[in-house]
């Protein structure tokens, strides 16, 4: 590794900013990954020292009005069995799920025309209701500022949407031309306004990304400042127009993790199902490298199989309980420990 290259990771750690040239530079060089997660663990040890904080996700429906390229569930992709849950399937989920040991409950989802702010709203107020100690957030993709509202004022605490690609001309290759980068960004910033504690990401080795385009995503995440971050690898799913493109690497995208950890120290940052998928220990690897989040699924085991984002997603088969402990297990292994708590940002 050059001194030049060490600099810059000094100064990262030092100043939390690079330009988007030096982040470009930082990304293209392997040899700073070392240096990079032993930084990234500190600066994450100095702030949660060695809890891992988890979130029990319930993929709500896989009906979609969407057609991204890269997805599974997309609309377009007739070999999907679509089902959607119902409030008392979703409460079911959520009251094994606290049994579990989890405070907080992820309701994912496609954009399923179902869930009208109606519907979401009596969901979310059962659950704070059922569980006032517990924080609700939504994945639950686009929706108008005035929905947003609405949902926040009936319970949501946090809300996940990737914005997948911080170039407007990348956003475009992956998504089809009804999908506007635009409105994505204006979702970002309404859910920020709003009161939100709110998440963004991307995958990292999407066709057409390149180390410019990570270089704008990074630069996107340090001046947005995201409470959460997600980023995991794209891999390819058979039945969309990807589906003989390479998956993302392992390598790079814990590189990745360990630069978002330096750039926001305390960013809540999952080590993600599909880092888990590319590598059998990804999800460990993905916390040595600075991640401080694991998201096990609590989707009743019968569903599963069809909220198939990509292909070979792992835990599939498994019960709730089984993910929870494998986790447990997996964490101790490798010296943290799985909490019981909301787990909400710090500000430091
Ligand atoms: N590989 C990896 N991640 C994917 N996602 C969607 N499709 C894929 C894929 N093929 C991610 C997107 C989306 C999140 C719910 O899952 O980033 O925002
Ligand atoms: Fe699901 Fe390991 S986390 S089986």
């Amino acid at each position: 590794m050059t001194e030049r290259i060490i600099a810059l990771i000094e100064r990262l750690s030092a100043e939390h900013r690079l330009s988007e040239a030096e982040y470009a530079e930082l990304i293209t060089c392997p040899e700073a990954a070392p240096m990079l997660s032993e930084r990234a663990v500190d600066a994450r040890r100095a702030i949660y020292g060695d809890a891992v904080y988890t979130r029990g996700l319930i993929e709500i429906s896989n009906i979609c009005k969407n057609d991204c390229l890269y997805c599974g569930i997309r609309r377009s992709n007739g070999d999907v069995a679509r089902y959607r849950l119902s409030p008392e399937e979703i409460l079911a989920c959520a009251e094994e799920g606290y049994g579990l040991g989890f405070r907080t409950f992820v309701m994912q989802g496609g954009e399923d025309a179902h869930f009208t702010d109606d519907v979401l709203c009596g969901i979310v107020g059962a659950i704070k209701a059922r569980f006032p100690d517990c924080a609700v957030t939504l994945s639950m993709g686009e929706r108008s500022r005035d929905s947003y509202q609405r949902l926040f004022d009936a319970g949501a605490d946090r809300y996940l949407l990737r914005h997948e690609t911080a170039d407007a001309a990348h956003y475009a290759r992956l998504h089809p031309p009804e999908m506007s980068f635009t409105n994505r960004m204006r979702c970002l910033r309404d859910l920020r306004e709003i009161g939100y504690q709110v998440g963004c990401g991307f995958m990292v080795g999407s066709p057409f990304q390149t180390p410019g385009t990570l270089a704008e995503d990074l630069k996107f995440i340090e001046t947005f400042k995201p409470e959460m971050c997600g980023i995991g690898p794209f891999i390819p799913h058979h039945a969309t127009p990807f589906g003989d493109r390479p998956a993302g690497t392992l390598g790079q995208t814990l590189m990745l993790l360990s630069i978002i950890r330096l750039i926001h120290p305390s960013v809540l940052l999952p080590a993600t199902t599909a880092l888990g998928t590319i590598h059998p220990r990804g999800r460990e690897l993905g916390i040595l490298a600075g991640a401080n989040v694991v998201m096990p699924n609590l989707s009743p085991t019968g569903v599963r199989k069809q909220y198939e984002l990509y292909d070979n997603k792992i835990c599939t088969g498994d019960e709730s309980a089984q993910c929870r402990q494998c986790l447990d297990r997996r964490m101790r292994d490798i010296g943290y420990r799985l909490v019981v708590d909301r787990g909400d940002f710090k500000t430091i």
